[in-house]
């Protein structure tokens, strides 16, 4: 019992700094079935998101969380350029796989792709614009799989430092988390959403972690059963021709286990503004909806524009 709770991830993922919850490839290998397919995921907040950052004159972007790539592909899609970074190889292989297939399309041909942690991001093997890039993006419920080992969010601290660093003057960082006010007075993670609406999702059973009474760590446990996609749901990266296994059996069935810090929206507003300044401009939306619009988001969305100064100048 206790082993099922403070478990962080599969078994079999070994421990070591900021670990990998996806190095098993478990999760990795039924992304595609968990959030629904690429295109089917994008679809509720496509026309949203691109227009904002349309309006921002947003054009070279990098995810720092790219995963399987769904969102840098949508945005591709919608010529934007995008440099793409993650810390786990295993869903990386997804992005690189579909990167390969479109290589013929120039956006896609010019699609930088490479292993980048958080912690570390000015290692990665990137050329970052002279001024910096114009957006940063983070979604999909990823920062929240950063952990608070020391407590005092000085890992949460640093990641957003870097997300701010790779910025030119006057960039945008989008960051989102799921409603964790709602999951902590619930006691349960909602099961289909905005990001995750997939037939496949067989269940998620969500456990809480309190640490001297205070909320350290919550537990999902997933089962996705890539046999149940319905019929016009399309794997991207697939070899064209390649038949999809639509007999359920148990060797079809995913159990993977992720873990979060969750942190309220009131903590994670302050956090963003000690890095970015109590004055920086900060808006946040509910499931990519204005504040107040959808009754109970799934998600938060927070937009931090880095300060500039009257000389459009970083600020000191
Ligand atoms: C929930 S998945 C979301 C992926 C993608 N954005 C999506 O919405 O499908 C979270 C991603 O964050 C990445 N990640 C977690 N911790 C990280 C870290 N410290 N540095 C870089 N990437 C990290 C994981 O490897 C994983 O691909």
């Amino acid at each position: 019992m206790v082993d099922s709770i403070y478990r962080t991830r599969s078994l079999g993922i070994g421990l070591s700094g900021i670990p990998d919850q996806y190095a098993d490839g478990k999760a990795a290998r039924v992304w595609q079935h968990y959030i629904g397919g690429h295109k089917k995921r994008t679809e509720s907040y496509k026309e949203f998101f691109c227009n904002l950052l349309n309006e921002n004159g947003i054009k070279h972007i990098l995810d720092v969380a790219c995963g399987t790539g769904v969102d840098s592909i949508m945005l591709l899609e919608n010529n934007f350029k995008m440099t793409s970074t993650d810390a786990s190889d295993k869903m990386l292989k997804q992005a690189w796989k579909i990167r390969w297939q479109r290589r013929k399309e120039e956006a896609f041909d010019d699609w930088v792709i490479e292993e980048g942690n958080w912690l570390a991001l000015q290692e990665a093997n990137i050329e970052v614009p002279s001024q910096g890039f114009d957006a940063v993006i983070c979604l999909g419920n990823s920062f929240a799989h950063l952990p608070d080992f020391h407590g005092d969010l000085s890992n949460q601290k640093l990641a957003i430092q870097n997300f701010k660093d790779m910025l030119k003057p006057g960039g945008v960082l989008f960051i989102d988390h799921r409603n964790y006010d709602a999951i902590l007075d619930s006691g349960k993670a909602p099961q289909r959403n905005l990001y995750y609406n997939s037939d496949c999702i067989e269940s998620i059973k969500t456990s809480v972690l309190y640490v001297d009474g205070k909320e350290s760590m919550i537990t999902l446990d997933y089962t996705v059963d890539p046999s149940k996609a319905s019929d016009d749901f399309t794997e991207e990266g697939e070899e064209p021709g390649a038949k999809r296994r639509k007999s359920s059996s148990e060797g079809d069935i995913s159990k993977f286990r992720l873990s979060y810090c969750p942190l309220r929206l009131g903590i994670f507003t302050d956090l963003l503004k000690g890095v970015f300044g109590e004055d920086a401009r900060h808006e946040v939306f509910g499931d990519f909806e204005p504040l107040g619009k959808v009754e109970l988001p799934a998600y938060y969305v927070h937009m931090v524009w880095k300060p500039t100064n009257e000389n459009g100048l970083e600020e000191n």
